[in-house]
Order: structure tokens, then C-alpha cells, then sequence
């Protein structure tokens, strides 16, 4: 099995030749031609991948299947995505499994998308997944091809690279298979990067005393993931491009359950219309009050201190009847609904309000924080039942599998009913999952000091208006951060210190990790992993990202964005009181919850 180490290291004998910088070779044209003329056709072969698979000691516990590798050939892929520009890439596709010593029956699949030698820079990019998949398929894989770094991806040891972590959770009823825990958690991601970086190595035969710049690509899950490294694995990646991390795990996932428990403790189902109609209003209100009336909510702070819900009320909705579907957020199918006609009730708006405000206990003590104005109404979903004519409760997928199945441990993809689930109910489930995945999930760890130490550098972003993660969640990490490395700072000079490596931009109008049909032109950070690399590897500090849509400046908190004459000016300006809009205390926790 471990055949390939001898050939492996014939290969470096000779690599040091060839150990020039790539980025530099393309520049220098007279004394490169032997390595140009290495091809990525002379490369991608499956003996090739053989040669260069990493020794075994370079990541102790696991054992390389060099039988497995397979190699082809992309070429003349068109890939486009609001996560990297439009783009027409090449690549060597390679695949092999490993497995851990003394697991039976182990397996982990790892993909890897080789650049062709004359695209390669000396880097390495890990790419993460989303919802409760470790991978994105082909989705972000190909951000690391456009830099000219090997990209990857991992199945987790779940099975394939389709399957979901809740396929293995459960070894039986109640009986957890932790070693998928730790994998989803964050090993699975350890090991990525450390073969990824030494299979990028030998494959490119650079010598030990070339820099190899690595570097992370997530969002939502894939966000979590990131964070799972940047915390835990100081001098693993030099960057990171983090968009809505889904930590605070135990908190976020029940959270997606606070609409119904909401609409179930006041009695009242919204038609999804009527809060379509409320969106919409509270979008129209709050988009001037950025100082540009462009349809885009730039400011949702300034939409929490001015806007009043209750103005909704008595506005006329209406909505065509839809057929029934299969709907693309966690919600597994859409129920046809009738047409909905009617005016916004005050019952309604007493659901939206609780639901933004965030959930308290019965002691009316703070358990949670929410969502900004103007996001899409998803936790809040209803549907139409036809026998009874009423609306009723959709419960979240992602929220009810995380109770039937992570916390009950019973083999199910949902919570049947909510039937007697209070406020107090839903504390008691964010409190058990917290602390029985603190050391694998909730992805919080606020001290980031090694990873300073190490150089990394992290650009973290989130939507404005995202409605799956609440935008407060990622300011609530940065103020942790914040706090727990600066505390003895004041505010501007411990921003001014977390500036040196780690910088967070909220995203105009953004939903969850993309741009918003509700509030067209909006823009998103489209070359964040393109910043992050300018950042480590030219020390070109971002003050803004740039964005698509009709939006090209992206403010880094805690300044915000607001236009003056008309448009005709903009600044990230910096306003207490908005700041202090995104700040929650969360004093239903007796102990500090980052
Ligand atoms: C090009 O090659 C020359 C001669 O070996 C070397 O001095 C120079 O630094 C190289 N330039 C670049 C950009 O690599
Ligand atoms: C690349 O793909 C495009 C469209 O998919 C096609 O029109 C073009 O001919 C292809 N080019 C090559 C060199 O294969
Ligand atoms: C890469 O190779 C694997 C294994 O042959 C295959 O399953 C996968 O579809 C390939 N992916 C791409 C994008 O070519
Ligand atoms: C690495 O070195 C080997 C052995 O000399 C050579 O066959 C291979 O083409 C080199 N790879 C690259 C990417 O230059
Ligand atoms: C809300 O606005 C969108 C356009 O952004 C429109 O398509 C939709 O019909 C509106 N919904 C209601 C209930 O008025
Ligand atoms: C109800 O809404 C539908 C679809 O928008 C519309 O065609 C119809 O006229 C409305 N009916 C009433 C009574 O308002
Ligand atoms: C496991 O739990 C599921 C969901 O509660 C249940 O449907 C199934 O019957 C249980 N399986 C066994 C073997 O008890
Ligand atoms: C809710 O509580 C009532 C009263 O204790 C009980 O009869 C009912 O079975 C409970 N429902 C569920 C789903 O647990
Ligand atoms: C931080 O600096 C800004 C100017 O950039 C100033 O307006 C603000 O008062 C300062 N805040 C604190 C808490 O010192
Ligand atoms: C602002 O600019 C828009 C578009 O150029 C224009 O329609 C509007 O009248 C202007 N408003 C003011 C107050 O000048």
C-alpha cells in the first residue's frame, strides 16, 4: 500500500531543479523553458499521482490507499458563481481515499483540483460545504483553480462525496458515531489541508524552503468549517474567506425553529403572503434611510431604531395561488397554497416582532439573539392545510432533524410536531446541544492569539439581510474576539488591533451567502479569496471589499455605510448607536457564550 513513499522520494531528490517560484518563473522566459514544457497532461496520471501522494508520517493515524487514486483531465470548464469571477479553467482532476489506523472499516474520500503547471502560484485552498454536507460538489472547488492553487474537498469519511453527515450519525437509537462528529466537527478539514499542502508540494516539486500559501473558502456550514481551523490550527492556512459561519452551533441550529414556536405561543399562522407584504414594507421603508433609496437595506440598524412594524398594519396583500412543488431551502416540499388576499393584522406583526426581537425564557431572560429587518421570513414558514382551511407550522428541516436527531438521537429527518414546545423548551435544547458539542461544533473559541502570531489572516463576511444565520451571530464572534484578546483596549484601538487579521463586512441587502432577489442590485463580495491572498501575500490591508451589483464598497464593521446628496457621496461612517443595535446580552447563560 505504501509502495509510492520510495518513488516519492526519488522524486524530490530531483525536485530541488525545479524548486523556483511559479508566480515568478512566468516572468522569466529564459531560463524556464524545461519546466514550462511540463504540461498538465504530463502530470495528471495516475502514476504521477502516485508518486506524489504525501509520506505517511505527514499526517500520523492515517494510511494512504495509493490503489485508489484516479486521475482525468478537465479542460475548457466554464465556472461561475457569486463566489469568484466568471471563469474558464483546466484542471487535474485527483481522487484517492485513506483510511484511519484502527478504524474498522474507514474510508475518506479526498478530491483535489490540480492548475496546470504554468497556472500554479504556490498555493494550496481548502473549500468547505454547507447545510449538514462537508462539501460543495464542484460548487467552490474551482475558487482555488482561478488563484492557480490546488483546490479541495473531503467527503468526511461519510460515505461520498453526496452524502451527508446525517447518514452516519447514528451507529443505532441512541448511540452517536462520534468519529463522524470529530470529522464534520473539524478533522475531516485537518487532514484536507495537511495532505492537500503536501500532495501540492510534490506535485509541483517545490523545495522545502519555498513557501507554500494556503488558504480556506466557505460559507455557511463551509463557514463554520473555516472558523473550525482558524481556531484550532494556528499556522494551518495563511488566510481564510469566511461568509456566514454556522457557529454557535448548539444555538443556530434550534434556532430555526423560532418561527413556529413564536407563531405557536401567540396563536397566530401568517399566510406567507401577509409577511411577504411586511418584508416588502419594511424593505421600502428602510432603504432610504442609508441616504440612498436604491431598493437595498445598506443600513438594517438604522431600519431597527426607526422603523415602526406596527405601520404595516391594515396594508392590503395579496398572492396568486401556487402549485405544489419541491422548494430549494430546508423545507423538503412546498404544499400547493390558495390565493391569500387580505390586509397585514396586528397579530402578524406581533409574530415578526417577537421572532426579531429573539427568543426570551419564561424569566424573560435573554436566550438568543435574531434577525435584521428586511431579511426573508424563512424560520417563519407556514403552510396551508386543505382539510381544515387554516395555516399551520412548516418546520424547519435543519431545525427539527437537529432535535429528532442530534439531540434525541432517533433515526429521523424531522420533528413531527411542536406540540407543547415552549420558549423554555427551545433554551433547554440551544443549553444540551452546546455542551455536548462544545468541544466539536459550536466553533466559538474566541482566542485567536497563535493564529495572530502565525500571520494568518482572516476576511469574514455576512449578509445584511441573511435569514438562515442572523447577520448579529458573526458580529457577536468578531465582539467576543474582540473582547477576549483586547479587553484591556478601548473600543477603536482593540478594532484598530483586530484589524491587523481579522476583518468583518456585512453585505449590503445580501441574503445567506448571496445576493438577494428581494433587493436586486445589491452587491457581494466576489473576489473576497482574491483579498485575502493580496492581504497575506502583498500585506494590502482591505479598508472595503468590493462587490458586484450596483454596489462596488463593501464597509468593514464596525463603520457603516451611508450616502449623502443623493448618492452623490458615500462613507463608511462609524455611529454608536448603531453599533449598539448589534450587541445582545444573553443573560440567560451562566456561563460566557462568545
Ligand atoms: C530570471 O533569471 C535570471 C537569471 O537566472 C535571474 O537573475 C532573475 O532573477 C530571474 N528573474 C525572475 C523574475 O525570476
Ligand atoms: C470550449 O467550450 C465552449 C463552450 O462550451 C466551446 O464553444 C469551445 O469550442 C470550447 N473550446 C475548446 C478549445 O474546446
Ligand atoms: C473527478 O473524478 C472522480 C473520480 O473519477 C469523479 O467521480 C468526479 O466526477 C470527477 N469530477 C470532475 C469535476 O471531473
Ligand atoms: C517534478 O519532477 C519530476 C521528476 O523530475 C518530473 O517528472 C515532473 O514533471 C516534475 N513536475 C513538475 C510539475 O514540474
Ligand atoms: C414583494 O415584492 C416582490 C418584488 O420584490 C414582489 O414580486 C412580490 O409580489 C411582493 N409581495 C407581496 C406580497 O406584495
Ligand atoms: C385575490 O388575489 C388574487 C391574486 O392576486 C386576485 O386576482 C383577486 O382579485 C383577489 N381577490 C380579492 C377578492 O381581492
Ligand atoms: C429509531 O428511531 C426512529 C425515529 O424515532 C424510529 O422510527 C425507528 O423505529 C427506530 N428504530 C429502532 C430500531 O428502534
Ligand atoms: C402535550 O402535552 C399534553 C398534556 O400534557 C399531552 O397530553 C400531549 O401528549 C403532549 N403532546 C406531545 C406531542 O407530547
Ligand atoms: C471611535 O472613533 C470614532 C472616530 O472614528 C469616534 O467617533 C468614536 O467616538 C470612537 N469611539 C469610541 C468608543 O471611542
Ligand atoms: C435624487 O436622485 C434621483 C435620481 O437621480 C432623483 O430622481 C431624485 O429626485 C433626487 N432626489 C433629490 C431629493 O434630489
Amino acid at each position: 500500500m505504501n509502495s509510492h513513499i520510495s518513488l516519492r522520494r526519488l522524486v524530490a531528490a530531483t525536485a530541488v531543479a525545479y524548486a523556483v517560484n511559479a508566480a515568478s518563473l512566468s516572468d522569466n522566459c529564459t531560463t524556464t523553458s524545461e519546466v514550462d514544457s511540463v504540461s498538465l497532461e504530463d502530470i495528471c496520471t495516475t502514476a504521477y499521482a502516485q508518486s506524489v501522494l504525501p509520506d505517511t508520517d505527514s499526517y500520523p493515524g492515517i494510511t494512504i490507499d495509493s490503489t485508489s487514486v484516479t486521475t482525468s483531465i478537465v479542460t475548457n470548464s466554464s465556472v461561475s458563481s457569486e463566489w469568484y469571477p466568471a471563469s474558464t479553467i483546466e484542471y487535474c482532476n485527483v481522487t484517492f481515499a485513506y483510511s484511519h489506523n484502527g478504524i474498522k472499516d474507514d474510508i475518506v474520500h479526498v478530491t483535489y483540483w490540480v492548475p496546470s503547471p504554468d497556472s500554479f502560484q504556490n498555493r494550496y485552498v481548502s473549500t468547505g460545504g454547507g447545510g449538514l454536507a462537508i462539501n460543495s460538489g464542484s460548487e467552490y472547488i474551482p475558487s482555488g483553480i482561478i488563484v492557480g492553487a490546488v483546490s479541495g474537498i473531503t467527503d468526511g469519511g461519510f460515505g461520498s462525496f453526496d452524502t451527508d453527515w446525517d447518514a452516519v450519525f447514528l451507529l443505532a437509537n441512541g448511540t452517536i458515531n462520534w468519529q463522524s462528529v470529530y470529522m464534520f466537527g473539524y478533522q475531516a478539514h485537518r487532514e484536507l489541508a495537511t495532505v492537500g499542502k503536501e500532495l501540492t508540494r510534490n506535485f509541483f516539486n517545490m523545495s522545502g524552503s519555498t513557501k507554500l500559501y494556503s488558504y480556506y473558502q466557505g460559507c455557511s456550514e463551509g463557514g463554520r468549517e473555516g472558523w473550525s481551523q482558524v481556531q484550532r490550527f494556528a499556522d494551518q492556512f495563511d488566510g481564510a474567506a469566511i461568509g456566514a459561519p454556522a457557529f454557535r452551533y448548539g444555538q443556530q441550529q434550534v434556532n430555526h425553529l423560532i418561527g413556529n414556536v413564536v407563531e405557536q405561543t401567540l396563536g397566530y399562522y401568517p399566510p406567507p403572503c401577509e409577511l411577504e407584504k411586511v418584508m416588502n414594507l419594511t424593505i421600502a421603508a428602510c432603504d432610504p434611510m442609508d441616504g440612498l433609496a436604491d431598493g437595498i437595506i445598506s443600513r438594517s440598524d438604522l431600519c431597527k431604531l426607526k422603523f415602526d412594524l406596527d405601520s404595516t398594519i391594515g396594508e392590503a396583500y395579496s398572492c396568486a395561488a401556487t402549485e405544489a412543488g419541491v422548494d430549494s431551502s430546508d423545507a423538503p416540499q412546498t404544499q400547493g397554497s390558495p390565493a391569500q388576499n387580505g390586509t397585514v393584522t396586528a397579530e402578524a406583526i406581533a409574530v415578526v416582532s417577537a421572532y426579531l426581537d429573539g427568543i426570551h425564557n419564561s424569566e424573560g431572560e435573554r436566550v438568543y439573539l435574531s434577525y435584521q429587518p428586511g431579511a426573508e421570513f424563512d424560520d417563519t414558514a407556514t403552510q396551508f392545510d386543505p382539510e381544515t382551511g387554516a395555516w399551520g407550522p412548516s418546520i424547519s428541516g435543519l431545525g427539527g432533524e437537529w432535535v429528532g436527531r442530534f439531540l434525541e438521537l432517533r433515526d429521523t429527518n424531522t420533528l413531527s410536531t411542536l406540540d407543547n414546545v415552549t420558549y423554555d423548551t427551545l433554551e433547554e435544547w440551544m443549553k444540551l446541544g452546546m455542551q455536548r458539542y462544545y468541544d466539536s461544533l459550536q466553533t466559538t473559541y474566541p482566542d485567536l492569539s497563535d493564529f495572530e502570531a502565525a500571520g494568518g489572516k482572516v476576511i469574514h463576511v455576512h449578509g445584511e439581510q441573511d435569514f438562515s444565520i442572523p447577520t448579529a451571530s458573526s458580529v457577536r464572534y468578531y465582539e467576543s474576539v474582540r473582547g477576549v484578546m483586547y479587553g484591556g483596549l478601548g473600543f477603536n484601538e482593540s478594532v484598530a488591533a483586530l484589524d491587523g487579521f481579522y476583518r468583518l463586512y456585512l453585505v449590503p441587502g445580501a441574503g445567506h451567502c448571496s445576493t438577494n432577489g428581494y433587493q436586486p442590485g445589491g452587491p457581494w463580495p466576489q473576489t473576497t479569496l482574491q483579498a485575502v491572498i493580496k492581504w497575506v501575500e502583498d500585506g494590502v490591508e482591505p479598508d472595503t471589499l468590493g462587490g458586484t451589483g450596483n454596489i462596488d464598497t463593501i464597509c468593514r464593521w464596525p463603520l457603516r455605510p451611508l450616502w449623502s446628496g443623493n448618492g452623490t457621496s458615500f462613507d463608511c461612517v462609524y455611529h454608536q448607536e448603531s453599533i449598539d443595535t448589534w450587541s445582545y446580552a444573553l443573560d440567560a447563560y451562566s456561563v460566557p457564550l462568545y
